[in-house]
């Protein structure tokens, strides 16, 4: 018998970022038992990283928003192949999430007259970031802290799940380890929300850090959950690229939002060379109009720095290929410049931009009140993840729940700045509300304790093992793979290679052995990581060969455009009963005629 502690919990809530902290708030507010898991300390979540705003139409810079613009411009970012009802839900609810969030503290920036202060991001139409500086997200997690503290929650730090316990068709539990001692725990619980976040350890260069190795996505489909539309990778545009040891760190863009401009290594505003058709009525022609934008003239055009994420990224790559980029593989970023504009530039960006100031000073030793930025593209978001009920947020595993970056469908092919920070509020306070019901009115079910002592067993391997492959370099293959031939620019070739690739990484990762013993063992902690990795780097792959045309943060060398046939279903992996991963198409639900005339008025 192996030995484990057992705790007990009507809603487990695995992630403590923004989404599992508002669904424990929201579940522990119901009335239930509440047990929130995180994988390291609490507080450090990737939420921090979506720094410049959360988006949602409250209409306090700009009157002419509304949740109806907020649902079109989702949709057109997403290129329609989004949830259209979580898009409806996430544009109708953002605001209130944003005012609750304020009421229980969160200090936003002020408009002059004292209200909420908004800031434009890409693809928004109107100015619709509400915002600390840009520490935004690092405020929201802050906020929710100080909250949920006082709601009766058990926190479980430094904890990380290996596996989803289910009886019958139910989830009724989940296996974990502490990093520290190395001890299992059980926990069972009648309702699960995944709030693990993203995938992007799965890349090389990337802005996440070493939590977000795709967990909650591989554990949901280990337990019989679909994903949905894996392919659609969001590549940050500004990740900072100098020095090496900070490549892929996040270069807020909010820097663009506050006038910040992309320039190549001739001084060339490159991104004036390429508008897309469908954005052209709403972005300047000229740097003159673009500037009056970021400061805030309703009449004036956005600069085509906003366009959505996917575009921008596409051409700072284009720009590094063709010799234009930057000493170090990116292209400029320029904030200073605005210093011919306003007499005290220097303040206003150290005011607006403080995180942005320090980082480049301390880590790279630039000023950037007086230097551009040398920034590249970043593994940042995946749009795809858990398919889940639009409105409950439950998967196809009764009693299995995700919210934020673990679900697929508000984001669609690419997800727009702004909307992951309400995202994770208005969806996680769903799956919160959801879960607890479910908790109410289903009975506890008991772990089967065969399948447990056989999955610590399991867990354990990589320790018995002596002189196996390395857990390190398995990873940092699988990376440089995900990096180099499922990038930001695909081919079929190159994605069947990968495949070929992925096929022997999975092999080699059965011979994994780590050093050592179980307490505080990062070896082993990385060959219990490597089979999440590999799972969601397997799907990411698998869909990104179906999808052959390109859409948001898809996008095919061979497949340049977007294609009708791809525009009306959404990609669903599911695990098959032989243990193999097999991908359907799922038609898009028609939308109802009343969303349907809304995006057509918009147009
Ligand atoms: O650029 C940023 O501040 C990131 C925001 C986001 O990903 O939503």
């Amino acid at each position: 018998m192996a030995d484990y502690q057992t705790f007990d919990h009507d809603v487990l809530v695995i992630g403590a970022g923004g989404a599992g902290l508002r669904a424990a708030i929201e579940a522990a507010g119901a009335g239930v038992s509440v047990g929130l898991v995180c994988k390291s300390l609490l507080g450090k979540a990737h939420t921090v990283m979506a720094e410049g705003g959360m988006a949602a139409a409250i209409g306090n810079v700009d009157d002419r928003d509304n949740w109806k613009v907020h649902f079109t411009d989702t949709l057109r970012g997403g290129q329609y192949v989004n949830n259209w009802r979580m898009a409806e839900l996430h544009a109708k609810e953002a605001p209130d999430r944003v005012k609750e969030l304020e009421a229980w503290g969160a200090l936003f920036d002020r408009t002059k007259d004292g209200r909420i202060l908004q800031r434009n991001f890409g693809g928004h139409r109107y100015p619709r970031l509400a915002h600390v500086g840009d520490r935004t997200g690092l405020e929201m997690i802050r906020t929710l802290q100080d909250h949920g503290i006082h709601q009766g929650i058990d926190v479980h730090m430094e904890v990380t799940v290996t596996t989803l316990l289910k009886r019958g068709d139910r989830v009724c539990g989940a296996l974990a380890y502490d990093r520290q001692q190395g001890q299992f725990r059980l926990f069972r619980a009648k309702a699960i929300v995944l709030a693990t976040g993203g995938v992007g350890r799965a890349y090389q260069i990337t802005s996440n850090s070493w939590e977000y190795s795709g967990d909650g996505q591989a554990l949901a489909y280990e337990a019989g959950a679909a994903l949905m539309d894996m392919e659609f990778i969001q590549f940050h545009p500004t990740g900072m690229v100098w020095p090496p040891s900070v490549r892929g760190i996040l270069v807020t863009e909010g820097v663009r939002g506050e006038g910040g401009v992309l320039l190549n290594n001739r001084g060339e505003r490159f991104m004036f060379g390429d508008i897309p058709d469908n954005y052209k009525a709403q972005t300047a022609d000229n740097p003159e109009e673009g500037w009056r934008y970021t400061q805030g003239d309703k009449n004036a055009r956005r600069p085509p720095e906003l366009l959505t994420r996917d575009h921008v990224a596409r051409c700072i790559v284009r720009e590094v290929r063709e010799g234009r980029g930057s000493p170090h593989g990116g292209v400029f970023l320029d904030i200073q410049w605005i210093k011919e504009k306003l007499p005290n530039a220097a303040e206003h960006i150290r005011k607006k931009l403080p995180s942005m100031y320090h980082q480049f000073k301390q880590l790279a030793d630039i000023d950037i009140t007086k230097q551009p930025m040398e920034i590249g593209p970043t593994t940042h978001y995946i749009m795809g993840g858990i398919r889940v009920d639009g409105d409950s947020q439950m998967s196809n595993v009764p009693g299995l729940y995700a919210a934020g970056e673990s679900a697929a469908g508000l984001h669609g092919a690419n997800r727009l700045g702004g909307n992951s920070l309400s995202d994770l509020l208005v969806f996680g306070k769903r799956a919160g509300e959801y879960a607890a019901r479910f908790a109410k009115d289903n009975p506890a079910v008991a772990p089967d304790a065969g399948e447990v002592n056989e999955r610590i067993t399991e867990a354990l391997a990589p320790l018995e093992r002596k002189n196996g492959e390395s857990p390190y370099r398995i990873q940092q293959d699988l990376q440089t793979m995900m990096q180099d031939l499922v990038g930001i620019v695909r081919q079929e070739d190159e994605m069947v290679r990968a495949a070929e690739g992925l096929a022997k990484l999975k092999e080699r990762a059965t011979r994994v052995s780590a050093a050592g013993n179980r307490q505080y063992n990062p070896g082993w902690h990385t060959a219990i990581d490597l089979k999440n990795l590999l799972t969601v780097s397997e799907a990411v792959i698998l869909s990104a060969i179906a999808r052959k045309e390109s859409r948001g943060g898809h996008f095919r060398d061979d497949y340049p455009e977007k294609k009708p046939e791809f525009g009306g279903h959404n990609h669903l992996i599911n695990r098959a009963a032989d243990g193999s991963m097999k991908l359907v198409a799922q038609p898009i639900p028609p939308m109802p005629d009343e969303l349907k005339r809304i995006v057509e008025e918009m147009k």
